[in-house]
């Protein structure tokens, strides 16, 4: 096997990958499994080329800490909103999200352009959508698209926040709150007193975004804001991922961790660490396996395999 090198375009791979992927979701394929997780890592573990991906230690790994503005670049600059695509595999991939009941609440932190809030709102007319990004300029794409795709919304509600260093507001847990919020533009102490949260929330490749560091304190977030028994709905990148091996050594700022040359943060999940991180907040495990498909760029002849990890985490409902 072949790692897909610098030399291959790295468009070219992504569209390749697309279209594999388009014709998943065309033939109903979604909990993918083209190889087993273990054939891969064996793979790359006995690899001497790969070797600098494995070390916990590197002598050029340095603290990288950035703040949120390395997205707030990134949005403001791709203000066309190409980058947008609908995830049409969300409500197979978490059918909870149609057969909830109704007046359910859902806080989809990271919304990017709205690839995720999109489905949810077309597919699940009983759930109000809450939507939170870093980036204002998110927000602003996000509504676009969805003004664009579904005419009229009156179960959106969007908000700025970055959650790996600061709470989500009370209102989004309650909506005696959220109607005081909204009439005086302020949270209001009594908010405080809040026992209300919503019933899920997604975190669809935003945690990978978070500083290793911050993300015990991001999940606790997350933990606070859900109702007793509701579900946090997980999907991000797996621990050997193609676009993790393609990364160069420097790279690397910490274990599984890398920086992108915009300076967004990528981190690569094992089941292991995702299952620690979500229970030490408090979550029972539900689902966690990784999602692994393969794509071959014809042209090459080469194959590349991508690597996902799908997890649902139920915060309990009592303690
Ligand atoms: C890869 S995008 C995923 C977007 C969307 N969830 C989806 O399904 O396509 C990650 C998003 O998380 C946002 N983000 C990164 N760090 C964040 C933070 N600490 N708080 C809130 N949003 C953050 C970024 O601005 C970006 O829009």
């Amino acid at each position: 096997m072949v790692f897909p090198g610098p030399y291959f375009s790295k468009e070219k791979i992504l569209a390749g990958i697309e279209q594999t992927m388009e014709k998943r979701e065309e033939a109903g394929e979604y909990h993918s499994k083209d190889f087993e997780w273990e054939f891969l890592k064996n793979i790359v573990e006995n690899d001497p080329s790969l070797s600098h991906h494995l070390h916990h230690h590197h002598q050029n790994l340095s603290k990288y800490l950035p703040d949120s503005q390395p997205w707030q670049d990134f949005h403001s600059r791709h203000s066309s909103g190409k980058f947008f695509k609908e995830r049409r595999y969300l409500l197979k991939e978490f059918p909870e999200l149609v057969s909830c009941g109704e007046n359910s609440k859902l806080l989809e932190i990271g919304c990017g352009n709205g690839s995720t809030v999109l489905p949810i709102l077309r597919g699940s007319k009983n759930i109000t959508v809450y939507a939170c990004d870093c980036s204002s300029d998110a927000l602003v794409r996000t509504k676009e698209n969805i003004d664009r795709a579904i005419s009229s919304v009156d179960n959106f509600h969007s908000f700025c926040c970055d959650f790996s260093t600061s709470e989500f507001p009370d209102w989004v847990a309650c909506d005696r709150c959220r109607d005081k919020f909204m009439l005086n533009h302020s949270g209001g102490s009594e908010s405080k007193h809040c026992i209300g949260g919503v019933d899920f929330v997604t975190l669809i490749f935003t945690l990978s975004a978070v500083p290793k560091e911050r993300m015990p304190r991001a999940i606790k977030e997350c933990f606070a804001v859900l109702k007793p028994g509701g579900l946090l709905l997980f999907r991000d990148y797996g621990l050997y991922d193609m676009t993790m091996l393609r990364f160069e050594p420097e790279k690397r700022v910490g274990f599984r961790e890398y920086v992108r040359s915009d300076g967004t943060l990528s981190y690569f999940f094992c089941l292991d660490t995702a299952r620690k991180l979500f229970t030490d907040a408090g979550f029972i495990e539900v689902e966690l396996e990784y999602c692994c498909v393969k794509a071959v760029n014809r042209r090459k002849g080469k194959d590349m395999y991508r690597v996902w990890v799908h997890g649902k985490f139920q915060k309990p409902f009592s303690n």
